[in-house]
């Protein structure tokens, strides 16, 4: 059997990641120190799947758990790497956390999977990498320039795919793929198992869902003066069954040496661009729940509009994001109500 071990697996991709891996014949190890996740999404793991998920509560920088842990196991063909602090906004209040978090644990990982001769590892990365993309390469490509980041969180994602690629080119065993999320929303169809933002949410659809859940008073639309159809930005929303899938695919390519170049770049996302009044809207309508919001200033350091070209996704990994967005809002509400 092949074991893939899922750093970060009780987080919010993490776990749809594993449910995807375990129901597509991969047994798992995952590794996660729920600093902002919690064990019962491993629970709603086994629920879904049937299966036991083996999990070890360890902080996947910590070299020496790491190297104990893996040593009692020898089946493990490859790493996916999501095991990461995510916040933008806390990135540039506490930057040494996040370069210490998310830099070091990829090195430690790194450093183990020489020792324990594994070769595969895919890596969590964002669209952030290309900040804001000039308007001749939008929808953005996997070949589109890499900005400077804007934050610190910004900031590890390109240094993590820099270490990878040099520690790539310094050991030819080392096989790669680096996947840039767009934005990952929704629930699995089960509402076993979904996002649980860490106090007041940052990020839209959480923030949308608790509004229409009575938690949050009114939404706060971060501008309408941006130079978009609507005045207020866009993104690629991805539902994040579709993107837990991808995973899938790229280990698979890459255990099957099917990889064209020792480290590939995919964009995830739908290649379709959507508005925050846009998502916003599709939410009231297909849910029926009204959400008081108001248009409030810019937020800082927020992208007026990014979206995907996810052709090569779609034509070398094989794999395409075909769930609606109707139905993906209509998961994340689902969940939310199991929340209460
Ligand atoms: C950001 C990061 C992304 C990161 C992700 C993880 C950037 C450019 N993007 O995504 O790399 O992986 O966070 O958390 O740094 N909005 C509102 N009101 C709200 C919340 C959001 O209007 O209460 C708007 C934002 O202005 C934005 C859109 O909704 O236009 C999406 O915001 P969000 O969900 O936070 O994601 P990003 O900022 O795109």
């Amino acid at each position: 059997m092949s074991r893939i071990l899922v750093t970060g697996g009780a987080g919010f991709i993490g776990s749809h990641t594993t449910v995807e891996l375990l129901e597509s014949g991969y047994d798992v190890l995952v590794v996660d120190n729920l600093s902002n996740s919690t064990a019962a999404m491993i629970d709603g793991v086994e629920k879904i799947t049937g299966k036991k998920v083996p999990f070890a509560k360890i902080d996947c920088s910590d070299y020496e758990q790491m190297d104990k842990l893996l040593s009692q196991y020898n089946d493990i063909v490859g790493v996916i790497h999501f095991a990461a602090s995510k916040a933008v906004g806390e990135s540039v209040q506490k930057p040494l956390l996040y370069y210490k978090n998310n830099i070091l644990s990829l090195i430690t990982l790194l450093e183990l999977m020489k020792v324990h001769k594994i070769s595969n590892i895919v890596f969590s990365s964002s669209c952030t990498v290309y900040g804001q993309p000039d308007k001749e390469y939008l929808p953005v490509t996997e070949e589109a320039p890499i900005k400077p980041a804007l934050s610190p969180y910004g900031n590890t994602k390109q240094i993590n795919e820099e270490i990878i690629r040099d520690t790539a080119h310094s050991d030819e065993s080392l096989h790669a793929t680096i996947l840039r999320y767009f934005n990952p929303i929704g629930a699995h169809p089960s509402a076993l198992i979904g996002e649980l933002p860490n106090g007041v949410p940052q990020n839209l659809l959480p923030f949308i869902t608790q509004t229409a859940a009575g938690i949050r008073k009114e939404l706060k639309v971060f501008g309408n003066d941006y130079n978009t159809p609507d005045g207020s930005c866009i993104r690629d929303y991805i539902y994040v069954v579709d993107l837990a899938k991808a995973h899938v695919k790229a280990i698979d390519r890459m255990l099957e040496h099917k990889a064209e170049e020792q480290v590939e770049v995919f964009n995830l996302g739908t290649g379709r661009g959507l508005s925050v009044l846009e998502l916003l809207n599709t939410f009231m309508k297909v849910t029926g729940v009204n959400i008081p919001y108001q248009i409030v200033g810019r937020r800082e350091g927020d992208i007026e509009q990014v979206w995907a070209d996810p052709k090569k996704a779609n034509e070398v990994l094989g794999w395409k994001a075909d769930t609606s967005v109707e139905e993906t809002l209509l998961s994340a509400w689902r969940w939310q109500q199991t929340l209460g």
